[in-house]
């Protein structure tokens, strides 16, 4: 059964239902108590928005194409609470997230199918082509204090790793702290920001801004050595809105996990990088040695350990 959200469109309504499967005019009509025109001039902007929908003499409507991002089809693959926002173009869902979390906004998730200037860690531009990723910022607000939230992106990167493996069956790896790779090759970014309750030193609220390559791609010549999509490396077209139900779901217990730390096991045994050889900053060569607890870093060099957290490093892994 579909739950109709009180405020939803008529145009998501009815694009709600045609991913159910074929429905006549006349039958769209009656159910949501609109006119016949009504309907036609819905299903005329769904058109105009891409959705190739065939009216069939005798047997109504019918929606073809389903590669097309939508909030009604990501809440159709949902199987939690979140309320769901599809731009088609923006400069970085995360600022849009953001902007909403500073109004109290919760539980909601900015997606869209293009951005002008998506960002990475380390103010890094992050391609965001149309048509070819999963582009996401949800606000989560997890009580959490000081201490804790440098695990909020690990824990993320285990939620998109397995969503993103589930779907398409091949393994993902975890490259600390923030990258999700296939076979050697970056698949996935993450991004948190956030807001710190300066009285309580506790967690106002958490934007993770997800970016996900998942269409075929031919990248730029300098990103195509150390990035890959889900679709090259796995042969599986994953369609996006499922993909993004699939984070959105693994999500939800955020403050049970970080807090139980219960998650970082799976985040160590997906790391791609305890036991290699890295470059850091691109400065000096040292040995990965753990991950502790807290998801910090532990490395070795010239017979000297040290702990890094998130925010302070960047690494290259050594062939
Ligand atoms: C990284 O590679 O360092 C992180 C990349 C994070 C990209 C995602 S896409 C959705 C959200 N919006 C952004 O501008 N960045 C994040």
């Amino acid at each position: 059964m579909i739950f109709y959200n009180v405020g939803m469109e008529l145009k998501e309504k009815i694009l709600e239902r045609l991913l159910c499967g074929e429905v006549s005019g006349q039958q769209l009509a009656m159910k949501f108590g609109v006119s016949r025109a009504a309907v036609n001039k819905c299903v005329k902007k769904l058109r105009d928005e891409g959705y190739d929908i065939d009216a069939a003499a005798g047997r109504g409507y019918r929606l073809n194409n389903t590669d097309v991002l939508s909030a009604a089809k990501v809440r159709k693959y949902l199987n939690t609470d979140w309320q769901v926002q599809v731009l088609g173009e923006t400069t970085s869902t995360n600022d849009d997230a953001k902007r909403a979390a500073a109004l109290g906004k919760d539980n909601l998730a900015v997606i869209a199918d293009r951005q002008t200037k998506g960002r990475g860690r380390l103010n890094r531009a992050f391609s965001s082509p149309s048509g070819k990723g999963l582009y996401m910022s949800a606000i989560i607000r997890p009580n959490l204090a000081f201490a804790d939230c440098g695990k909020i992106t690990a824990y993320v990167a285990v939620a998109a790793a397995r969503a993103v493996e589930t779907l398409c069956g091949k393994s993902v790896q975890i490259k600390w702290v923030n990258d999700l790779y296939m076979d050697g090759k970056k698949i996935c970014g993450i991004l948190t920001e956030g807001s710190m309750g300066m009285e309580g030193g506790s967690l106002e609220y958490a934007v993770v801004g997800i970016g996900i390559n998942v269409a075929k791609n031919s990248f730029a010549p300098e990103l195509a050595e150390i990035a890959t999509d889900v679709e090259t490396e796995s042969g599986v077209k994953i369609d996006r809105c499922a993909l993004a139900a699939k984070v959105l779901d693994g999500l939800k217990n955020a403050e049970r996990e970080i807090k139980s730390g219960a998650f970082v096991k799976e985040y160590k045994d997906r790391s791609c990088v305890i036991g290699k050889e890295v470059t850091v900053n691109g400065d000096y060569t040292a040995a990965v040695r753990d991950i502790d607890d807290d998801c910090n870093l532990i490395i070795e060099r010239d017979g000297k350990t040290a702990r890094f957290f998130a925010g302070e490093v960047s690494l290259k892994i050594k062939k």
